[in-house]
């Protein structure tokens, strides 16, 4: 079908209406403001033990940690989350099956308690106004047996054969978050796809049971491409996933390991692998991994570029040096309210790579959900100081209109340019900036009628879409009626499709709005946006806008 007025005849209409056909008209959707944003699930925010504490933890340090994020000021800076990772267990199970732990290590923490019980450690998180996040492997045997870091290694730290009872226990015990490793999937060659979405499934029995939910955190190191399979996997409504290996391994204080470093080439590795702007909407999340902001091996300089590039690719906010510890400087990057900001923009998505003006020098936006605002990011990969520049009409700004510029880091107005805007970005180092200028138009192309439903007997495309942005930021139009949000799968031409979640939007007459991003990767107005379920309803999906 090819461009059409906005007012079409009510015939045509009709007929639009039976085949799910659209039609195209012209607008600046923000202005519209027809369809409200609707707010999806952000990126957590938090600490995590690995990278300081390897298989060293315990009950001791976990409190220390947790009382540091509050008195360090990182709890009102928006970071909520203590993450026991690996070690917190060794194996041990009862014959019943359930989990035992070494009552030494996890003992009462109050009048009444017993130790050996998680749920002490929990009360005590949450006393202090954060959340807890645990730790298991989707294998029988966990990474405490295939290689651990520290001590011995131990059989069956894994949840495999047991997904019920432990993500049962977990949600019991009071967790609130639950990251899920793969040394167990690797060593036995399952499919992550298929482990990943059954605990997704026993996550949700767990949450029906106890009307607790585990943040679900899946780790199995970019292994068989999980951007492609992990949004909504086993009908989770919020998800991150790994994409690539640890950037460090841990470097613990007083132990053979205290020597170790990170890198910075190792940051950037980690960031390049987290780039999958298509998979990363609606709540669903690349994890570049936890951050190494505050351990030694970084300067100041590069823990600023790691926490900036983290907060551009809207990753989760995981710190992962030890918090009694982290200098002044460290502790400034980790809570900057404006470059958390970034990360924590209501529109969840990731930014993308704009423009390169030579090899290494690179220009990076996030759509932010201001209209007109980019948070961007000039990268200088190479080992010699660069201009940089960045066009507005890379960023989807108007570039006849002018637009101000702000050095986060900094925390200073540069001005207001027109065009552009260049800097000279010192070598292996960043600026980072928010933009703030005239928001180009949108086209958007309509559903027929008021919207078509889309079920599992009738998918919706929008053909003949064009664009001039090879990955574009598309705005969809929508009505939810439900309280829980409804899933759509979306296909792009022929590429792999991914999961939608579409938050109610209140009733099934106002609409609403989000924003994901595709790779639209046909020339002209040829590309094809399909929208289709497999099971339950899917939502009324009432427009598509792009630029
Ligand atoms: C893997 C993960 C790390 C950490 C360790 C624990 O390497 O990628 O983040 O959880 O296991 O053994």
């Amino acid at each position: 079908m090819g461009k059409q007025g906005c007012n079409a005849p009510a015939a045509l209409a009709f007929f639009l209406a039976l085949t799910g056909m659209v039609l195209c008209g012209c607008g600046n959707l923000w202005a519209q403001s027809a369809a409200k944003q609707i707010a999806v699930p952000l990126p957590p925010m938090g600490w995590s033990s690995w990278n300081s504490f390897s298989n060293t933890i315990d009950s001791q340090i976990t409190l220390d940690q947790a009382k540091a994020m509050v008195a360090n000021g990182m709890k009102k800076a928006g970071y909520q989350y203590i993450n026991i990772d690996e070690g917190w267990w060794l194996g041990k199970r009862d014959e019943d099956g359930n989990i035992v732990v070494d009552p030494k290590a996890w003992p009462a923490l109050a009048p009444g308690e017993h130790a050996g019980d998680m749920s002490n450690i929990v009360r005590a998180i949450h006393g202090l106004g954060l959340k807890a996040g645990i730790y298991t492997d989707a294998g029988t045997d966990g990474c405490s047996t295939t290689g651990p870091d520290l001590g011995p290694a131990y059989p069956n730290t894994g949840s495999e054969g047991h997904y019920e009872q432990d993500f049962l226990q977990f949600a019991k015990w009071g967790f609130d978050y639950v990251k899920v490793d793969w040394c167990g999937g690797i060593k036995k060659n399952l499919d992550p796809s298929i482990q990943y979405a059954e605990i997704a499934r026993a996550i949700a029995r767990a949450e029906a049971l106890t009307g607790h939910r585990l943040y679900y955190s899946i780790c199995n190191w970019g292994v068989n491409s999980p951007w492609t399979w992990a949004p909504n996997i086993g009908g989770s409504t919020a998800d991150i996933w790994r994409t690539g290996g640890d950037i460090v391994a841990p470097i613990v204080a007083n132990s053979k390991n205290s020597g170790r470093k990170a890198s910075f080439a190792g940051v950037l590795k980690e960031f390049d692998s987290a780039i999958h702007s298509a998979a990363q909407h609606t709540g669903f999340y690349n994890d570049p991994d936890m951050m190494v902001v505050g351990m030694q091996g970084l300067t100041e300089a590069q823990n600023r570029v790691h926490m900036g590039l983290w907060a551009l690719a809207g990753g989760p906010l995981l710190a992962g040096a030890d918090l009694t510890k982290l200098s002044d400087q460290a502790l400034a990057t980790l809570t900057n309210p404006e470059v958390i900001k970034v990360d924590q923009d209501a529109l969840g998505l990731q930014a993308v790579k704009v423009a390169e003006a030579g090899t290494g020098l690179e220009v990076w936006s996030k759509l932010l959900s201001t209209s007109g605002e980019r948070a961007v990011i000039l990268l200088n990969r190479t080992s010699a100081a660069a201009p940089i520049a960045v066009r507005w009409s890379d960023l989807g700004l108007s570039g006849s209109s002018s637009a101000t510029v702000r050095d986060l880091w900094a925390g200073k107005d540069l001005g207001r340019f027109n065009q552009s805007f260049s800097a000279t970005v010192p070598a292996s180092d960043t600026i980072m900036l928010v933009v703030r200028g005239s928001e180009g138009k949108l086209t958007t192309y309509k559903a027929a009628g008021h919207g078509v439903a889309v079920t599992k007997d009738r998918p919706l495309s929008f053909t003949n879409v064009a664009t001039e942005a090879k990955v574009s930021q598309i705005l969809i139009a929508y009505t939810n009626p439900d309280k829980a949000p409804r899933f759509a799968e979306l296909r792009v031409n022929g590429q792999i499709a991914t999961r939608i979640a579409f938050p109610s939007t209140g009733s099934g007459n106002t609409a609403g709005a989000i924003w994901i991003q595709s790779l639209l990767d046909r020339p002209g107005a040829k590309n094809v946006l399909s929208f289709s379920t497999t099971g339950d309803a899917g939502p009324s999906i009432e427009s598509v806008s792009l630029k």
